[in-house]
């Protein structure tokens, strides 16, 4: 008797197991073997670095339009660190990774100098407040915040899907 509840118990659960397990990994499954791409990868790479150079320029521009105390050592790091990430962003951009969930544009691998060149200028324009906040302090740069804040919409107009 015991043993037929055994087998029964079995029986119905353990498909019913199954299924629901499959079921739930179905998904998890299919985004590990998307990370497992090279092309997946560069994605989820660029857009944490995107991330974060985001994170840093909001806090930039806070402190910049007064709506966040100047902290004048975390703005002196976040400039120097924006100009670091500037010139990490290329890099994430390689051949045929317009993967799903990408914003990129087929025109960046059409125009790649050129994208190259945004890039560039972003890090231009953070290299220039990071100097100028080390030389006179940030509150006497914060001017130069707006440059840095142009630079993302220079490059996201012709190559992001998506507008700010
Ligand atoms: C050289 C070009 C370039 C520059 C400069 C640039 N971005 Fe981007 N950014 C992109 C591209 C292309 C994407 C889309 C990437 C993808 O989805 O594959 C992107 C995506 C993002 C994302 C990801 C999430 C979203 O909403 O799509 C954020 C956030 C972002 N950028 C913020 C910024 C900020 C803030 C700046 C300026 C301080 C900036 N970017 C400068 C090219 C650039």
């Amino acid at each position: 008797m015991k043993k037929l509840a055994v087998t029964l118990f079995s029986a119905v659960l353990v498909p019913l197991l199954v299924v629901s397990c499959g079921g739930q990994k179905a998904p998890a499954a299919a985004a590990a073997a998307q990370a497992d791409t090279p092309e997946t990868a560069a994605f989820n790479y660029r857009d944490g670095l995107m991330k974060a150079v985001a994170w840093k320029v909001g806090k930039l521009r806070g402190m910049a339009q007064g709506e966040v105390p100047v902290d004048e050592a975390f703005a002196k790091k976040a400039a120097h660190d924006v100009a670091t990430l500037a010139g990490m962003i290329t890099e994430g951009f390689i051949p045929n990774s317009i993967v799903q969930g990408s914003a990129a544009t087929p025109d960046i691998w059409k125009n790649f100098p050129d994208f190259t060149q945004k890039a560039a200028d972003l890090q231009t324009a953070a290299q220039a407040l990071a100097d100028a906040a080390d030389a006179n302090g940030f509150e006497a740069s914060k001017g130069l915040v707006d440059a840095v804040g142009k630079s993302c919409g220079g490059c996201h107009r012709p190559y992001r899907k998506r507008q700010e």
